[in-house]
């Protein structure tokens, strides 16, 4: 186990009143996480837009503080480390974003880029230089491209430029926040490929982000699936996708187009009724219930708590016995 996550919980006040002192409401973004990411192991996290996951990315990161819970890494909950005990894990922690665009200054060269990080931890001189050619090699660049500007390279190479740089410090787990999303899809399996081949290298972990349950379904061991803030569903990814226990889940998954032409033309696409409701006023009970083609009457009324139903695959769904309170 490299990361383990207890009852996560970040909540954002929303504030009101002279000097935006009074706090109104809360916007619960994350409510009450729990899982565990394994060393070598990708795990996915799928969920529409606005459900919690890069909330959750973040706060494993200690980009943000957590509202409560626990972020266990080598023995330390770092959720309980001040910033400056946090420094030593920073390092170990890295994140990839979406859009290498938007998270590369267009005044920096690659070698800028990169070396950021290694400037913060005084790497300087003749290592400094090697260790930026080495970077570039790594991620399918050339050493030569390390004083052109990001508007020079290509959204393929921006985004392999953004996992140098991430690799910089030797990190041991990576969050992947929907590091595809800007990218076309020819594109996006040769990063997809890049991933995987560096976490063998280096044995990294990854916790990969995407609403794109195709994209999720190529890179991960298990799969876990978000809806407004609670976990609905964790298995491996095989069980994940060819035996989904959640409404949610299985209706997630029935938009999602089959490349066998046979079992394509049998697809039944689950329409979901209504939007996603505001975290700010969640439903009670389960809070998918509102949209859920399957609720029945206590569904308002009971809180599910996450079940083993099978070895590793947990729902949280009122269908299920094991997942009554
Ligand atoms: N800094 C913030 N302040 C207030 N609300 C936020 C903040 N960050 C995220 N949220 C809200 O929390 C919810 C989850 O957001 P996010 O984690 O970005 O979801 P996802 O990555 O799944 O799209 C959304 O309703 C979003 O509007
Ligand atoms: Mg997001």
């Amino acid at each position: 186990m490299i990361l383990e996550v207890t009852n996560l919980t970040k909540y954002f006040p929303v504030t009101g009143g002279f000097f935006g002192r009074k706090k109104l409401a809360e916007v619960k973004a994350v409510d009450g996480v729990s899982f565990a990411i394994h060393k070598g192991e990708t795990l996915g996290l799928v969920g529409e837009s606005g459900s919690g996951k890069t909330t959750v990315g973040k706060n494993i990161l200690q980009l943000q503080r957590p509202t409560s819970g626990e972020i266990w890494f080598k023995n330390k909950d770092l959720a309980s480390l001040s910033n400056k005990e946090l420094r030593p894990y920073r390092q170990k922690l890295q994140v990839v974003f979406q859009d290498p665009y938007e998270s590369l200054d267009p005044r920096f060269t690659a070698a800028d880029i990169i070396g950021e990080p290694l400037r913060l931890h005084k790497v300087k001189g003749g290592e400094y230089n090697k260790r930026i050619a080495e970077l570039l090699k790594l991620v399918g660049l050339s050493p030569y491209m390390a004083e052109r500007y990001p508007h020079e390279f290509s959204g393929g190479q921006r985004q392999r430029l953004g996992v140098a740089r991430a690799l910089a410090l030797q990190p041991e787990f990576i969050v992947c926040d929907e590091p595809l999303s800007a990218l076309d899809v020819s594109i996006q399996a040769q990063i997809i490929n890049l991933l995987d081949d560096l976490k063998n290298k280096f044995g990294l972990s990854y916790l990969f982000i995407s609403h794109d349950l195709s994209v999720v379904r190529h890179i991960s061991d298990r799969v876990m699936v978000m809806y407004l803030g609670k976990l609905m569903e964790v298995a491996d990814r095989d069980s994940m996708y060819e035996k989904p226990l959640h409404p949610y889940t299985q209706a997630l998954l029935s938009a999602v187009p089959i490349p066998d032409p046979a079992v394509e033309a049998e697809r039944k696409v689950i329409i979901l009724k209504g939007e996603v409701p505001s975290p700010l006023n969640p439903p009670t009970g389960c809070v998918f219930h509102p949209r859920c083609f399957k609720a029945f009457e206590d569904c308002p009324k009971v809180v599910p708590v996450m079940g083993e139903t099978s070895p590793g695959h947990h729902v949280a769904c009122l269908l299920y016995k094991e997942c009554w309170p």
